[in-house]
């Protein structure tokens, strides 16, 4: 077997598993999953409708689908991407600067074993990563050959990785950086000219950067939506995209996570290789699932009714919690990110116990770094089932604090 296989960490939901599982939960109350970023909001009834046609279900089964994607998906992505993050210095070309893939976890994963060279000179490359994470970056890393080197995104500051505190040696040695703007779990937003920095040190130390934007169109202020790796390169006036790749999704966006939809976009070069890459891996979407996806990745409608829920749930659980447990709203994803009164894996047990609700701890999505893990003492909150449900959470949480069962 692969030896790399023995670096990879459980994964956080399995830890979790084992830290709860000798907790009878509170049986008076039924069950709260704050833990998982599952999206519960209704998918789009209009691409439901498509599903639901025999005829459209019945085409495209007797033919394999393009790897590349079918021209109607390529398209709407890349439709979607230029009006989005307003490219218009080099607008991203449908033909050779898109592919369509099965969801962004597979694609982050799958784009470090293509991008990284570990049979290089000088031992093993470096990828660079967030600190939390999605903890597929780390294992994308590490069977791809590279050492994982995790940023720290500390609250001072604002949760995102400070690049000036990197040295020309870990710049030199690193071949990928994954970046997480909005962050999950912070729910910060990088802001343009840090992004732009990262394109000056990549352009200096030629490595890759992998953007991962799956949250990008769940944003509080409807009239500032954060923005994209490729945005940045645009407002450089660029007409190119070298070194940069973004990633996102149609599973937070349109509540599809069931559907494995997503897209990469960006260098020409990079893309090319990684469609190379891809063709032997064989993770072509469905022709029923490019069909469906290019509907969505067109329609704005049901995205800015779901950004309103969002807001409509952050709004009602800080205004329950707001003098029990008063907490930040992100600018953008669907996580609450918390100090907890007291170490995160007690709150973690206790509030199982006392509320029969599950939040995940937030040292379980970050690794110890001098010392320090900058996810102890915090949790993971994903606001993502129905509105009466993430209320009656608060309420449990609110009682739980106020009678400090978390002791
Ligand atoms: C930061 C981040 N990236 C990527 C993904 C993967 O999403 P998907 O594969 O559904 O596109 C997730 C899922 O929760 C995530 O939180």
């Amino acid at each position: 077997m692969n030896h790399r296989l023995d670096g990879l960490h459980p994964y956080p939901f399995e830890r979790l598993n084992a830290l709860l599982s000798d907790i009878t939960p509170a049986s008076n109350y039924p069950f709260i999953p704050l833990s998982l970023g599952e999206p519960k909001h209704p998918a789009p009834d209009f691409l439901m409708d498509i599903y639901a046609d025999r005829e459209f279900l019945k085409a495209g089964v007797g033919n394999y689908p393009p790897t590349k994607g079918s021209p109607e998906i390529r398209q709407a992505i890349a439709t979607f991407v230029n009006r989005r993050f307003k490219l218009t210095q080099a607008p991203i070309n449908a033909e050779t600067q898109v592919l369509p893939v099965t969801g962004t976890r597979e694609a982050l994963f799958a784009f470090a074993q293509a991008v990284i060279d570990s049979d290089g000179s000088g031992g093993a490359p470096l990828t660079l990563m967030p600190n939390p994470f999605y903890q597929i970056y780390e294992g994308a890393a590490i069977l791809a050959g590279s050492k994982p080197c995790y940023l720290e995104c500390l609250q001072e500051n604002n949760f995102q990785p400070d690049f000036d505190s990197i040295d020309d040696t870990t710049w030199q040695q690193c071949s990928l950086i994954y970046i997480c703007s909005p962050g999950n779990p912070t729910g910060s937003v990088m802001p343009i000219d840090v992004m732009q920095k990262l394109i000056h040190l990549s352009d200096k130390f030629d490595f890759v950067i992998a953007s991962d934007e799956c949250y990008s169109e769940i944003y509080r202020d409807e009239s500032n939506p954060p923005p994209g790796l490729l945005q940045a390169c645009d407002e450089m006036g660029r007409d190119n995209y070298k070194n940069c790749v973004a990633f996102n999704s149609l599973s937070k966006r349109s509540n599809l996570p069931g559907l494995r939809s997503g897209y990469v976009v960006g260098d020409e070069s990079i893309i090319s290789r990684f469609l190379l890459y891809r063709t032997y891996h064989g993770s072509a979407m469905s022709s029923h699932h490019q069909a469906l996806s290019a509907a969505a990745w067109l329609d704005e409608e049901h995205v800015i009714e779901n950004r309103i829920l969002y807001r409509q749930k952050f709004d009602a659980v800080a205004d329950i919690l707001s003098d029990s447990w008063p907490m930040d709203i992100p600018a953008a994803g669907f996580y609450f990110w918390p100090k907890t009164p007291c170490d995160d894996l007690q709150f973690t047990r206790k509030l199982l116990q006392h509320t029969n609700i599950k939040v995940l701890p937030g040292s379980y999505l970050s690794r110890v770094v001098n010392d320090q893990n900058p996810g102890q003492d915090r949790i993971r909150m994903a606001l993502v089932a129905t509105t009466d449900e993430c209320v009656e959470a608060a309420q449990r949480i609110k009682t739980f604090i106020d009678q400090k069962q978390y002791l």
